[in-house]
């Protein structure tokens, strides 16, 4: 029992230590920014790390969390928010939203905020003000959906302070998150996450 138990927690931490290889944070960019120092706070689901109800999953109302965090300081241009899911099998994190050009005015994301905005000439634009990048599923948002018996999979969204715009110029309409990593080099500026948490039995 206490062998298995070993073998388990092993695998645990193997897994929390390659899942986080996989993250945007571990990318170059942030090698000046090696911790996160934004709190982010989700009010409506608790503290980084707790449990996705149904209506955040792909089995209920599929919604985004909503986040909040303080206001920046005076370096900050402008944030980028990106969610993945490195537990899924998968070489490379699942992509489940990007979104960028997140006002400094901003200091939360509200459900309505992922609405897609039709009457304007831009495309992929929300109607928080910001802009939407390549999921799987070319969606705004892909709700968690992890396969069933996979164990608990981790979902984190992580808020990056930029001191600089990104340059869109040179990116598809639906940018990916390969531009995202080349174009943020040089950057950033702080980040922070929340850790939601989802299993499929
Ligand atoms: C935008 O268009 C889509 C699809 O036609 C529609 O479902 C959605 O309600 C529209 N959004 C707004 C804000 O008008
Ligand atoms: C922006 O942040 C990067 C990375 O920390 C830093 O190298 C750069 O000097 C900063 N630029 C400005 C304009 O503050």
């Amino acid at each position: 029992m206490r062998y298995y138990h070993t073998i388990y927690c092993l695998l645990l931490i193997a897994g929390a230590v390659s899942g986080h290889k996989k993250l945007i944070t571990s990318h170059p960019a942030f090698a000046d920014h090696r911790f996160p120092s934004i709190p982010i706070e989700c009010p409506e689901l608790g503290p980084s790390g707790s449990y996705l109800d149904k209506d955040h999953t792909s089995e209920g109302a599929g919604l985004i969390p909503a986040l909040s965090w303080p206001s920046p300081s005076d370096n900050i241009d402008e944030y980028l928010l990106i969610s993945e899911d490195p537990d899924a099998p998968t070489a490379e994190s699942i992509i489940h939203g990007i979104y960028y050009r997140i006002s400094r005015e901003k200091t939360g994301i509200q459900h309505p905020d992922f609405r897609v905005k039709n009457n304007t000439h831009e495309p992929y634009m929300l109607q928080g003000g910001f802009k939407y990048g390549k999921n799987r599923h070319d969606s705004v948002y892909v709700p968690p959906s992890p396969f069933a018996g996979h164990g608990p999979h981790r979902y984190f969204f992580e808020l990056i302070a930029l001191n600089n715009s990104l340059e869109t110029g040179p990116m598809n309409d639906l940018v990916t998150l390969d531009e995202v990593r080349k174009a943020i080099q040089g950057k950033v500026a702080g980040w922070g996450q929340w850790v939601g948490v989802y299993e499929r039995s």
